[in-house]
């Protein structure tokens, strides 16, 4: 998909990909609306499509990206690097091109990180106007502070395909559970048995009557957070949607570090010395 057009010499085209924010009308910075209204040309990856005719009435020239996912028999893979073709081919244009995703561009979407790597690798201006996620909602409607404990993210495939670490003295969270365990990135969901494998996973960390809480933050002024709260066990036989991230409660607190506590009440007292002969 690269041009051979040379790197590094400034071009007229323009990419700015900016977040929509999670709720319609309310989570939109002035920034990303500017970048949209001084666009050529619009393209929108969103949450539904109420959310894209309120987009349309920034812009006249709004595109979806969504006509390129295919039916089943697609590999999303295939269509995120249309996605990226199409962009650039309008940046390659000349056209200042603003590409917005709902929630924040840059977190768990790769194409908005790809189409802006290609056009700075090919000289062209590229910028990334970041948005409110779900996970800055989570921490709102949930009470969360990631501070607390620390906090973990992960696409929940990821604890499948990879042996990944978990710390269960921090929170957990899992993005795409609804689709946990697809090794052809062409399905939209997957079924209890895919997630009883996730279970199994986490249950080498977590007692299996630990608290799971699916999470859906509102898409419309209208609606309310939608939080339910499992066991670790009943997972399986729960439906989690492809708009539901899934909270894991820390199992156990963190612990005091003794030794390290030890060096450091040293390195106080050899300061407080210090001041006092100053
Ligand atoms: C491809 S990621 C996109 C995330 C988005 N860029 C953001 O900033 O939140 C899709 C995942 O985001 C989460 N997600 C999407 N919509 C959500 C919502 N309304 N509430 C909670 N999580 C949501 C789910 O975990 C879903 O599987």
């Amino acid at each position: 998909m690269l041009s051979s057009t040379p790197t590094n010499s400034p071009q007229h085209g323009s990419i700015a990909c900016v977040g929509l924010g999670m709720t319609l009308g309310s989570h939109l910075s002035p920034l990303a609306r500017s970048h949209i209204e001084q666009a050529d040309v619009v393209f929108a990856a969103l949450s539904d499509g109420i959310v894209e005719l309120w987009l349309q009435s920034m812009h006249p020239d709004v595109r979806s990206l969504q006509p390129y996912y295919g039916k089943g028999d697609k590999s999303r893979m295939v269509t995120y690097r249309e996605w990226v073709g199409v962009m650039m081919a309008e940046v390659r244009a000349g056209k200042k091109v603003c590409a917005v995703f709902y929630g924040h561009p840059g977190i768990f979407a790769w194409s908005p990180h790809e189409v802006i790597r290609v056009a700075r690798e090919e000289g062209f201006q590229a910028h990334m106007e970041p948005g409110i996620s779900a996970e800055d909602c989570l921490y709102a409607d949930l009470g969360i502070d990631p501070g607390r404990y620390g906090c973990q993210h992960y696409e929940a495939s990821q604890l499948l395909f990879f042996e990944i670490p978990v710390n269960p003295r921090a929170y957990l969270v899992l993005w795409q559970v609804g689709l946990v365990g697809d090794t052809s990135f062409k399905r939209f969901s997957t079924g209890p048995e895919y997630r009883q494998v996730l279970v199994d996973v986490l249950s080498q960390d977590y007692p299996l009557d630990h608290e799971a809480i699916i999470y859906r933050c509102a898409t419309l002024p209208i609606q309310q957070p939608h939080i339910r709260r499992v066991t670790l066990r009943e997972l399986p036989t729960t439906d989690i949607t492809s708009e539901e991230t899934l909270v894991l409660p820390p199992a156990d607190r963190p612990r005091h570090n003794d030794a390290i506590r030890e060096r450091l009440a040293a390195l106080d007292k050899l300061y407080q010395e210090k001041q006092a002969t100053a």
